[in-house]
């Protein structure tokens, strides 16, 4: 699902992206430009970027 439609990011671009290491808004927006335009995408790709932090949190849970 795009999650931004000014620079095409989708939910699947963020995920990568958190598992990449971005883990604020600003590393969204430095590596996906995700909210540097209109804006409109700026909750939801926050919500997106919690969600994939507490999945990356759990997965880490689970192995330890
Ligand atoms: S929809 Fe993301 S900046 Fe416009």
């Amino acid at each position: 699902m795009y999650i931004c439609l000014c620079h095409a990011v989708t939910e699947s671009d963020i995920q990568n992206a958190v598992e990449h290491g971005a883990c604020t808004m600003r590393g969204l927006r430095d590596e996906l430009k995700v909210a540097t335009q209109c804006g409109r995408c700026a909750t939801c790709a926050r919500t997106c970027l919690n969600q994939a932090l507490a999945e990356i949190a759990g997965d880490q849970e689970m192995a330890a």
